[in-house]
């Protein structure tokens, strides 16, 4: 089964969206198999954002970024890399369909509340870079309900 790297930036924490968020995943029948609240370094947050090094608004970014705390967690079901872009939204949230987490709680692409890994080879290298000690595992009860198999 699939796993990706959610997170909710530090605007979606100051918003109090963290309990929606996590709520939406819930509900569609993802399972969460780590989470973890952390003010992250600029360094740290330099190797996650590594791809967008040189863009205009890459300072921007990292600013934004360490303004506060975020929430990291970890997310594993069917399809969840793809489906899991699909429930945050566009990029721009201008451009995310109402009934999407950026399209329904947020207006600006430098204030976009969350973030989800954009392939299975990226959410890989998330979860070691934001989970270095390991994520749970588990049978969740829903598992019969949720999947044929
Ligand atoms: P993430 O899930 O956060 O990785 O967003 P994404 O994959 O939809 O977009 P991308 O990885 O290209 O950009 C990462 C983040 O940089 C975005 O979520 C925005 O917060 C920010 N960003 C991207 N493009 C712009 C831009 O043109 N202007 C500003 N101010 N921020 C941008
Ligand atoms: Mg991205």
């Amino acid at each position: 089964r699939e796993r990706t790297y959610i997170m909710i930036k530090p605007d979606g924490v100051q918003r109090g969206l963290i309990g929606k968020i996590i709520q939406r995943f819930e509900d569609r029948g993802y399972k969460l198999i780590a989470l973890k609240m952390q003010s992250a370094t600029t360094e740290h947050l330099e190797k996650h954002y590594a791809d967008l090094k040189g863009k205009p608004f890459f300072p921007g970014l990292i600013k934004y970024m360490a303004s506060g705390p975020v929430v990291a967690m970890v997310w594993e079901g069917l399809d969840a890399v793809k489906t899991g872009r699909v429930m945050l939204g566009a990029t721009n949230p201008l451009q995310s369909p109402v009934g999407s987490i950026r399209g329904d709680f947020c207006l600006a692409v430098g204030r976009n509340i969350c973030h989800g890994s954009d392939s299975v080879d990226s959410a890989e290298k998330e979860i070691a870079l934001w989970f270095p000690e390991g994520v749970t595992q588990y049978t969740s009860a829903l598992d019969t309900w949720v999947f044929e198999n």
